[in-house]
């Protein structure tokens, strides 16, 4: 299995070298943010801005099969994930996803096993001496939080080891390391556990909790009603996981925005209903997630004057847009307020994707993220705690990145 190791032609190599800064440092000098340029081999056109949100999203103009690189797949999304599926059969598959993610009372049914998990791990926090590691810990607490939801409880004493696998197909995306390496052997083992509790399930042995997660889909039929095999459930069980527990890497943020500009700390204690949900808004924006979006030009496109050829690759620059000063007053402060002062359009604040999530690829998961940010956020404000020397630097070349250390954290002695 060496076809994912050929040599990366063209701008690829300097993609995973520069991180979050290659494409928007090239979009600069690009007029109408739409550039040309190649990766993987192939011509792209890269855009920005609300209309080419609109543009990227329509399916005539791109698709996501054959789209994704195949070490993106053995890591991140897994084969046979809904990201790489188009028309009707992306339809149904992401139907199961809204009606499992979106209604209010799923989401808040999440946020409240977070605020749970969350209040369990402080009190044991205080009673470990020494800091802890805070990614690392809300890593677990939402490991644990949404694992109790899914329906899939990963057993006495696997939280940690759970955990461990769920970051580590994150971090190790967008590299050829060793932390890639580490990233498939994770993946591999997170399916062996799923596949058969799905096929428990399908056969009668194991009954899933009503509504969760395991029974969707367990229960699910694709396009033309076939049941997907029980190793595409697996990916699509993992798709609810580990997106889940990589709010994670929000949590770091967090902590770091709240050291470095500490009045945010006094504005969500004070209880404002609308703060929270602009400081949540405002880390998605202002914090490197997802450096892009990509897929394939369905067939030729011609985006501001300049195109592409059918079977190109189409890059919607996310990072590039949450930091546009055409979009954003000083894109490079970090102020939540600009939230209460204007709501965000759909297509302008785009860390989990664009569009229309029901017609097209946008992320399902952003109601959860934002309700089970807004409840760890408040926590993480009210917690004293302080932060002991360490290097809480964000590298932008490393992608996903986050602060150096993981934040360590010292509760103050009277909290337990
Ligand atoms: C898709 C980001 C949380 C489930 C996506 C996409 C992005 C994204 C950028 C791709 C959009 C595109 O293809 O153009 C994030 C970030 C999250 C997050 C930054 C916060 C840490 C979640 C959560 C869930 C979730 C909590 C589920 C519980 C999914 C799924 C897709 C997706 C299933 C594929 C949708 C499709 O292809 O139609 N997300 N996401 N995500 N996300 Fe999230």
């Amino acid at each position: 299995m060496r076809h994912h190791r050929r040599p990366l032609a063209d701008r690829t190599v300097s993609l995973l070298a520069e991180g979050y800064a290659w494409l928007p440092d090239r979009m600069r000098r690009a007029p109408d943010h739409a550039l040309r340029t190649r990766v993987l081999g192939r011509q792209a056109l890269a855009l920005r801005g609300p209309e080419a949100v609109r543009f990227f999203y329509d399916e005539r103009h791109v698709r996501r099969h054959g789209a994704v690189p195949e070490p993106v797949l053995g890591t991140l999304f897994g084969h046979g994930a809904v990201h790489t599926l188009d028309g009707e059969e992306h339809r149904v598959r992401k139907r199961m996803f809204l009606s499992l993610l979106t209604p209010p009372d799923r989401v808040a049914d999440v946020a409240a096993h977070a605020a749970a998990a969350w209040d369990e791990a402080v009190a044991s926090w205080a009673r470990r001496p020494g800091a802890v590691v805070l990614f690392d810990e809300a890593a677990q607490v939402l490991t644990a939080a949404v694992c109790r939801w899914a329906g899939v409880p990963p057993g006495a004493g696997r939280v940690g080891a759970v955990a461990g696998d769920l970051v580590a197909m994150v971090d190790g995306f967008a590299t050829l390391g060793p932390r890639h390496w580490r990233a498939r052997r994770a993946r591999r083992r997170c399916e062996a556990w799923l596949a058969p509790l799905v096929e428990e399930v399908r056969s009668g042995v194991r009954t899933a909790p009503e509504g969760s997660a395991l029974a969707a889909v367990a229960g699910h039929r694709d396009a033309g009603g076939r049941m997907p095999g029980p190793r595409t459930a697996a990916v699509e069980l993992l798709n609810v996981l580990r997106p889940t527990v990589a709010i994670a890497w929000y949590v770091a943020f967090a902590a770091h925005a709240l050291h470095r500009w500490p009045a945010n700390r006094d504005r969500l204690r004070a209880g404002d209903r609308a703060y929270p949900a602009a400081f949540v808004h405002e880390l998605r924006r202002f914090y490197p997630f997802a450096p892009f979006s990509g897929g394939r030009a369905a067939t030729g496109l011609c985006w501001r004057g300049t195109a592409v050829p059918a079977g190109g690759v189409v890059l919607l620059d996310i990072y590039g847009q949450n930091h546009d000063s055409g979009l954003w007053g000083d894109p490079y402060a970090f102020r939540p307020a600009r939230f209460l002062e204007r709501p965000a359009e759909r297509d302008e604040l785009i860390p989990q994707g664009g569009g229309d999530a029901s017609a097209g690829h946008r992320c399902p998961g952003e109601a959860i993220t934002v309700a089970v940010l807004e409840t760890l956020v408040v926590r993480l404000a009210r917690l004293e705690y302080r932060l002991p020397p360490q290097d809480l630097g964000i590298p932008l070349r490393r992608v996903p990145s986050r602060p150096r250390s993981g934040v360590l954290i010292e509760l103050a002695p009277h909290v337990a």
